[in-house]
């Protein structure tokens, strides 16, 4: 489900009215429903009751604190790409020991951090990299929980730009070299203790035919390592799609909208109904590292209409939040709805390319897009932009950074102020 939808005309998240807070707390706002957070959480969990598990949320997706907190206070883990993500899950009251390690990159600095802080497990990318944390993990006195991730070459049938385990992308270790690399770290690496294997095929999968093909794949090489290293878990990873086409109509609460049964692209039962049987028999524990699937719905991004611009070969609307504040279109032709927050049902809708003020021609949230007119001044709800939203925001153009509020019900948090030019300028000097 997810908690945005109109009532009286008006766009809401939850009880909160969007054109309240737009004017209450300015243009461009991302604005999250905790409901529909816990939601998603609650599913996840309860759908794959017949594994011991732990959910990871994928800090990525959105690491703002007060979202970090309303999953730890769920019972979730988190799953980490840097030292900063880190700092975060602590600031918000999360466990390390409920955290996992991710990234093809990690610096001495992190490693250390994240050895002193006790994290679950390093997921290791590389044997250089397993040398490495066996290194820092020696010098500390201390002894470094590894896993690596295994890239199967499986085709996830997403965007290239977000498909992660087949052979040519940067990620993981073939999986034809997987088992020399545990055995090497083994016999080399005394600081190391082998704890699982994890695996990430891609993001926005709509099919849970790769997951299933991965999963058949990798199940014998974890019963090998069980076998030979004892480990005691396996991350299936993330990577399950959400419905961006989603529709608002009649104020229908459910998660997909009017849309059938039969049309969900992917639903969490299918996705626990297809790998609970795959992976009950291993008896080992399953980590899972959701970060679209729990916040992609669960936010929008609330902006002002700027102007309507007529031009030979098409109209525009200008609106106040660019690719800055939401690259995903620019990045990987991202799709999301775009719907006027006062609802129109009586203008016929016209064809439009929803614009942002950025310098660059890739600077769109929609192309072609029907629209009912819209007038200067009116607010457009950009939908399910929860997730690698705010986290990909930039000050290109040297644009502040959004404000962020988390809707309870009728409350609406300030979870993040929105950024000031004296923010931005901070630090910088001449020369
Ligand atoms: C290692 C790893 N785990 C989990 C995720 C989360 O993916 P998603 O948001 O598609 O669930 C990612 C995303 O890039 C990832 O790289």
């Amino acid at each position: 489900m997810h908690s945005f939808r109109y009532l009286q005309g008006q766009l809401h998240c939850e009880n909160v009215n969007l054109n309240t807070l737009a004017e209450q707390h300015g243009t461009p706002l991302y604005v999250y429903s905790k409901e529909t957070i816990t939601d998603h959480y609650t599913r996840l969990d309860s759908a794959l009751n017949e594994l011991d598990h732990l959910v990871c949320y994928a800090v990525k997706a959105n690491s703002n604190i007060a979202i970090l907190h309303t999953i730890a206070a769920l019972g979730g883990g988190f799953d980490i790409v840097s030292g900063g993500e880190l700092h975060r899950v602590i600031r918000a009251g999360g466990n390390p020991g409920k955290t996992t390690f991710a990234g093809v990159g990690k610096t001495r600095a992190e490693i250390e951090f994240a050895l002193s802080q006790g994290i679950y497990c390093f997921n290791a990318e590389s044997e250089a990299e397993l040398r490495h944390i066996n290194q820092i993990a020696g010098e500390m006195g201390k002894t470094a929980p590894v896993s690596l991730r295994v890239n199967p070459n499986v085709d996830a049938k997403t965007h290239k730009y977000i498909s992660t385990g087949k052979s040519e992308n940067k990620f993981g270790i073939d999986f034809d070299r997987i088992l020399d690399a545990y055995a090497a770290a083994a016999e080399d690496c005394p600081n190391l203790e082998i704890r699982g294997l994890q695996m990430h095929i891609g993001s926005q999968l709509t099919s849970v035919d790769p997951f299933v093909e991965a999963a058949n794949k990798v199940v014998p090489l974890v019963q090998q390592l069980q076998e030979r290293h004892h480990i005691k878990f396996f991350s299936i990873g993330g990577g399950m799609g959400i419905v961006y086409q989603d529709s608002l109509d009649s104020g229908d609460k459910t998660w997909w909208g009017n849309q059938s049964e039969t049309e969900r692209p992917l639903t969490i039962q299918t996705y626990a109904n297809a790998l609970t049987p795959i992976l009950a028999p291993l008896k080992l524990r399953i980590l899972l590292e959701p970060g679209r699937f729990m916040v992609g719905n669960a936010g929008a991004l609330v902006t002002k209409v700027l102007h309507n611009k007529k031009g030979n070969a098409k109209k525009f609307v200008v609106i106040d939040a660019g690719m800055n504040d939401l690259i995903r279109p620019a990045l990987y032709e991202g799709w999301h709805q775009i719907v006027p927050v006062n609802k129109d049902t009586t203008n016929p809708e016209e064809i439009v390319d929803i614009v942002g003020p950025i310098c660059e021609t890739g600077d769109f949230l929609a192309q072609d897009r029907p629209l009912a007119p819209v007038a200067e001044g009116d607010h457009l709800a950009v939908l399910s932009a929860g997730a690698y939203g705010f986290t990909m925001a930039s000050n290109y153009n040297t644009r502040p950074l959004p404000a962020e509020i988390l809707v309870d019900g009728t409350q609406a948090h300030v979870i993040r102020e929105r950024q000031t030019i004296d923010d931005l300028l901070k630090g910088e000097r001449i020369a």
